[in-house]
């Protein structure tokens, strides 16, 4: 059994991001270490647990610590046998010019068009490149602190339509039939939300769905999206994380923006088992005067 005593938490140097050792997560755990870990989640909005070696089930039960397992919008890429588990695998993946067309290969927030998108999402690193296919994080938190106020008060008070795909998406996202289309939900989401435990504000964007800013010209909308996303990536932002084999990496999705890299070698292969964990209402936030 583990025990609360015998964990330890190591911070990255960036704004997000905590290793998390002396737990095994193919071991039971109580209701202290549960909460614990789930404080650290909302603290440090992404967490690592190196050498898990997970499988599917043990996944499963690993992500059950911060909540309801949600099931994967792409069923194509998920297991046969355990259907609550997604996959990113390069055997799937288009290649172009050389270069693998990976999914994810944008910041971005996961299913930001449901109206109670994921609260976090994980990783386990099964196979890796011998170098590259990190996944980048940024800090949405600190991305809104660090605004002048005009844009502050600016972003607060506009939201955006999430669909599918927006006609101005960066990247083409999976190729949906229509009936598979039909049933995908579109929701309008505040451009600043309060995170559900903490309370902090952060900004919430995604530039593969949102389809312009209500209430504003489209050009315009869409230079506020452009200029608030350029502000989010910047290095200060940033933890990267560069993936051993057996990690499992949880983020959650109202405080980072993550994304995939394709700079490895297309022959080499990456796989990794992804599962979801289901979220509230993604609520506005409404600064106090
Ligand atoms: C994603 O979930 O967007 C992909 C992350 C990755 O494969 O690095």
């Amino acid at each position: 059994m583990n025990k609360i005593e015998d964990i330890s938490v190591e911070e990255t140097s960036a704004p997000v991001g905590a290793k998390v050792l002396g737990v095994n997560l193919k071991e039971a755990l109580n209701y202290e270490v549960t909460q614990y870990l789930n404080t650290l989640l909302d603290r440090h909005a992404v967490l690592i647990f190196p050498e898990q070696f997970l499988e599917p089930n043990e996944f499963v039960r690993a992500g059950e610590i911060f909540g309801k397992i949600m099931p994967q919008q792409l069923k194509k890429y998920v297991l046969k046998d355990h259907p609550l588990v997604g996959y990113n695998s390069t055997k799937d993946l288009p290649i172009k010019d050389g270069r693998l067309q990976v999914r994810g290969e944008n910041y971005h927030t996961d299913h930001s068009n449901f109206e109670c998108p994921p609260r976090a999402t994980a990783l386990v690193a099964v196979e890796i490149p011998s170098s590259g296919g990190d996944t980048q994080f940024v800090d949405t938190r600190m991305a809104f602190d660090c605004l002048n106020e005009d844009l502050k008060v600016k972003a607060t008070n506009f939201s955006s339509r999430h669909v599918h795909q927006s006609s101005k998406s960066p990247r083409e996202l999976t190729k949906l039939s229509s009936k598979d289309l039909a049933v995908i939900p579109e929701t309008t989401q505040p451009l600043v939300i309060k995170h559900p435990t903490s309370g902090r504000p952060a900004l919430y964007l995604n530039t593969g769905r949102m389809e312009g800013i209500e209430g504003l010209p489209e050009n315009e909308g869409y230079e506020l999206i452009g200029t608030l996303y350029e502000h989010s990536i910047q290095p200060q932002f940033e933890y990267r994380h560069r993936w051993t084999k057996g990690e499992m990496v949880i983020w959650d999705n109202r405080s980072v923006m993550h994304q995939a890299n394709a700079d490895y070698d297309p022959l080499e292969y990456r796989y990794l088992y992804r599962i979801m964990i289901e979220g509230p209402k993604i609520e506005r936030y409404v600064p106090m005067h």
